[in-house]
């Protein structure tokens, strides 16, 4: 498990990494950026202290964008470890999204074996999802996040002005998982992030928020690291969701991958209804927020077999059956639920008939 910090401000920022990078050899210190993060986030670390904090340390940065969360990268990554005398009493700190997490987190994990590596998400849906939990990969072959490792993060800085930078679309990406945690946590919860407004998850006030989101994911993971039953639930919405993604992709209008789980949030919690009894009244406040922020997706009941082919080839299904993470109510959540294809081709109809289409 990594401890998450919130961050109040600058100046707490830098104590915070004056204390963690203290507890290594002055030139041991790594720092993993993207061109995007190295332009935005950078400068607020280097900005007054950081120059004399941290005098030694390497910057690795990385072309942005999940492309380069490849074999490429990495090799580059180790080479620069490498070269620059890396030991096994490294730290790395990774600063940016979710690719560079999870590059940057796998790079780490088998460096010499494993070094430390601090993760400092620099957008909503890494710090919700990608910087904790351990999960760290590279996509390799043609797929996603083929090889990879189980390894958490020494800690987890949660500074939201980093996120100052981001348009509402990248912001809506961590909403919708925002949105998933409430699903899978408390009345309490899940009311306090409808009600919440994009432009607000770069504020101060909205750390509390934000922390208690990703507690939702941290205590799931605490339960089951390796994901072999529980941690199945951080699925919710993704069944469908991912058939979304890579089917948009196909047709070369690529949707994000947080708009796509918001979307398919709304077919799993049709299926949570209609098959497990919740709530419909909570179905409708969640949908209607879910149009409101994301718009819909258009496509048609011809290109139903497309979607459903596409949930076969999930990783989470055993033979097959196609296997979804349902909830019977906020927080009472039923794993590895085996749906018949004519049901899920209702929560399609359901879909399109609720977006007018
Ligand atoms: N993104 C889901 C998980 O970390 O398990």
């Amino acid at each position: 498990m990594s401890p998450i910090t919130p961050i109040r401000d600058q100046e707490q920022l830098h104590a915070r990494l004056n204390e963690i990078t203290s507890a290594y050899p002055q030139d041991q210190v790594f720092l993993l950026c993207d061109s995007n993060s190295r332009q935005h986030c950078l400068p607020l670390l280097r900005q007054g202290k950081l120059e004399t904090l941290l005098p030694d340390t390497h910057i690795i940065c990385l072309p942005a964008g999940d492309q380069h969360k490849g074999i490429d990268s990495l090799a580059l990554i180790w080479q620069t470890l490498s070269q620059n005398g890396a030991t096994r009493h490294s730290l790395l700190l990774n600063l940016g999204g979710g690719m560079i997490t999870d590059i940057g987190g796998f790079a780490a994990a088998t460096f010499k074996r494993g070094i430390d590596f601090v993760n400092l998400p620099t957008t909503l849906l890494a710090c919700v999802d990608a910087a904790q939990g351990g999960k760290t990969g590279i996509n390799f072959n043609g797929l996603k996040n083929e090889v990879g490792a189980f390894c958490p993060a020494r800690e987890v800085l949660v500074y939201p002005a980093f996120f100052q930078t981001l348009d509402n679309k990248d912001l809506a990406c961590g909403y919708a998982e925002m949105l998933k945690h409430g699903l899978l946590s408390t009345p309490q919860h899940w009311q306090e992030v409808l009600r919440l407004e994009l432009p607000d998850c770069c504020q101060a006030a909205f750390s509390d928020i934000l922390m208690r989101s990703m507690q939702v994911k941290a205590d799931i993971v605490a339960q089951d690291p390796t994901e072999n039953h529980l941690r199945k639930c951080l699925n919710l919405g993704h069944t469908v969701g991912h058939a979304f993604e890579s089917w948009s992709y196909e047709q070369q209008q690529p949707v994000p991958h947080g708009y796509a789980v918001a979307w398919g949030l709304i077919c799993e919690l049709y299926l949570s209804m209609r098959l497990l009894g919740f709530p419909k009244d909570r179905f409708q406040q969640t949908i209607y927020r879910i149009k409101e922020v994301f718009g819909a997706l258009p496509f048609s009941c011809k290109n139903y077999p497309a979607l459903i082919e596409k949930m076969h080839h999930d990783k989470k299904n055993t033979g097959a059956q196609i296997q979804f993470a349902l909830l019977s109510d906020i927080g009472q959540v039923h794993i590895d639920q085996t749906i018949e294809e004519k049901t899920i081709e209702e929560s399609l109809d359901f879909y399109l008939d609720f977006m007018g289409y």
